[in-house]
């Protein structure tokens, strides 16, 4: 509108270029200006042509499982810790003791980078908002490429946010809700299109352990395989309405499920995606093996596609110069990489992303909570009881053996899980700083840390469930209707 531009130019610092964004005007043919194009920079030959580099050559990246000797702090590793989107366990030393999961050496050999202060200082004077809690205190701790995303807002260009899930379970377990929390509040910030994805594909075709299926089979009374595959989509819609319940913006927000939307101009990108990965690629960077399925070396592209905008036609017409910046924990990263890799031989521009640490299983920092394993993870459909009765008899403590020894010593708040799972829902950070101090002067004891952190997570549940409650099969279809027009143009940044 005439008055949101008004603002926005009187802003000027804003993330509004007017022109800008006026140049996306949906359905038209739109050519890309100069002053926009990125050099294309060719990944393998420097004289390939550009159709010639779009075919699928000699993988390119790196074997991310690649042996090493020493954790960035330099303790001796025995056996590595290993890190794919299927698989996250710690390494473990010569001892046999574990070593938790070592987030800044699994960064570097990804090839991403650690988020400093500086860019944090970037963030807040661009956006005007003091980074998220779970920014500040590092949970999203590395990134590729955001300072580019940073400086595109700063020019007031365009640019959209990606996320997703893979429904394994019928509800998500409250590590999952960190991304999507932190994707609602970017959203609220930039004021940009967000699209997510239901891999409601992937978790059948990806799931490894027969037995498990076969079991989950005769659970729900499944007689042939499409039953099963059925039952996966209808979790992707139960998972969607939580997804939903953490609070996008309707007006801005696409969600989809790969089984009932593939198809258009997303499926051409799958399409080109897959020629550019080979086998051995999926092998280094999966870790694949023979006697996996082809539909898991396939899944790679499509969940690179929708880093791809002119795979939304009805937010970015026929755009395909806009990039993502996707927000998700370390585990995806994967993904990301072959998709980045690609991008360049498809001359389409790299999507960026920011990488969260996982929220931690209850028995013990350096693991990750997993849906498969009930008593690691807390659900955000557990009532206020369990809640209270997992922390109570499975957080793993970092205080003192004995109440004795914990006064006399205090206790460590770093390997607390109760500790470490208020540091991801509590924002306020003076009350982070008191309960650490007191916690290690062994003036709190582990049952008030415990209490603390159980009356917090009761809180942000029942909060959740509340939103959950009121997200009704209409809301359900209205962000899944892929014919619904959505204007990527942010209205205007002053109300953010
Ligand atoms: P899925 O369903 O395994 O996980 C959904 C999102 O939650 C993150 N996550 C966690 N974050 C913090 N602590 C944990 N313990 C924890 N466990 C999982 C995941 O990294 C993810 O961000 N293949 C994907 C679905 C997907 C996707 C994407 C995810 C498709 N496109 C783009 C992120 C970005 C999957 O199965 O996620
Ligand atoms: N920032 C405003 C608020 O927090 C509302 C807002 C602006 C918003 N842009 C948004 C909310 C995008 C959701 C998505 O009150």
């Amino acid at each position: 509108s005439a008055a949101a531009k008004e603002t926005s130019q009187g802003e000027g610092r804003q993330g509004v270029n007017p022109d800008e964004w006026e140049k996306l005007k949906l359905g038209e043919d739109y050519q890309v200006p100069e002053a926009v194009k990125e050099p294309v920079r060719m990944s393998h030959s420097r004289h390939a042509s550009r159709a010639e580099s779009a075919l699928p050559k000699e993988p390119t990246i790196k074997e991310t499982v690649e042996p090493s000797t020493s954790t960035s702090s330099g303790h001796d590793v025995a056996k590595e810790q290993k890190v794919t989107p299927f698989d996250v366990e710690g390494g473990v030393d010569s001892e046999g003791k574990s070593l938790g999961i070592d987030y800044e050496k699994l960064t570097k050999r990804f090839g991403a980078t650690l988020i400093d202060q500086g860019l944090l200082d970037r963030f807040e004077r661009l956006t005007g908002h003091k980074p998220h809690p779970l920014l500040r205190r590092g949970t999203f701790y590395s990134h590729r490429d955001l300072n580019i995303i940073l400086d595109r807002y700063e020019k007031g260009q365009p640019f959209y946010l990606y996320t997703g899930r893979g429904p394994s379970t019928g509800s998500m377990h409250m590590g999952h809700l960190i991304p999507f929390m932190f994707t609602a509040w970017l959203q609220r910030v930039f004021d940009v299109p967000l699209v997510i994805q239901i891999t409601d594909d992937e978790k059948y075709l990806l799931e490894r352990d027969v037995k498990k299926q076969v079991e989950l089979m005769k659970t729900i009374k499944a007689k042939k395989p499409i039953e099963l595959l059925r039952y996966y989509k209808k979790m992707g819609q139960d998972n969607m309405k939580e997804v939903i319940a953490c609070g996008f913006n309707p007006e801005k927000t696409f969600i989809f499920s790969n089984l009932s939307h593939m198809g258009g101009t997303f499926y051409e990108n799958v399409t080109l995606m897959a020629k550019c990965i080979t086998q051995s690629q999926s092998r280094n960077v999966f870790g694949f093996t023979e006697s996996d399925n082809v539909g898991m070396f396939h899944f790679a592209a499509i969940q690179a596609t929708p880093s791809f905008c002119n795979s939304f036609p009805q937010i970015f017409g026929t755009r395909d110069d806009i990039p993502a910046l996707i927000p998700c924990a370390i585990d995806q990263d994967p993904y990301f990489l072959v998709t980045r890799d690609a991008a360049d031989r498809l001359q389409y521009k790299k999507p960026a992303l920011i990488h969260a640490k996982f929220l931690p299983a209850l028995q013990g920092a350096g693991t990750k909570m997993s849906a498969s394993k009930e008593n690691t993870a807390i659900f955000v459909t557990d009532d206020a009881k369990k809640i209270a009765k997992k922390i109570k008899s499975h957080a793993y403590s970092g205080g003192g053996a004995t109440q004795e020894d914990h006064k006399k010593n205090g206790g460590n708040p770093d390997v607390d899980i109760a500790y470490q799972y208020l540091s991801f829902f509590e924002e306020d950070d003076a009350k982070m700083e008191s309960l650490a101090k007191e916690y290690r002067a062994g003036t709190l004891s582990t049952s008030e840390m415990k209490q603390a952190c159980i009356d917090k997570l009761q809180e942000v549940v029942a909060e959740f469930q509340k939103n959950r409650a009121v997200v009704t099969d209409e809301s359900l279809a209205y962000f899944q209707d892929p014919t619904r027009k959505i204007d990527p143009r942010p209205k205007s940044k002053t109300q953010a």
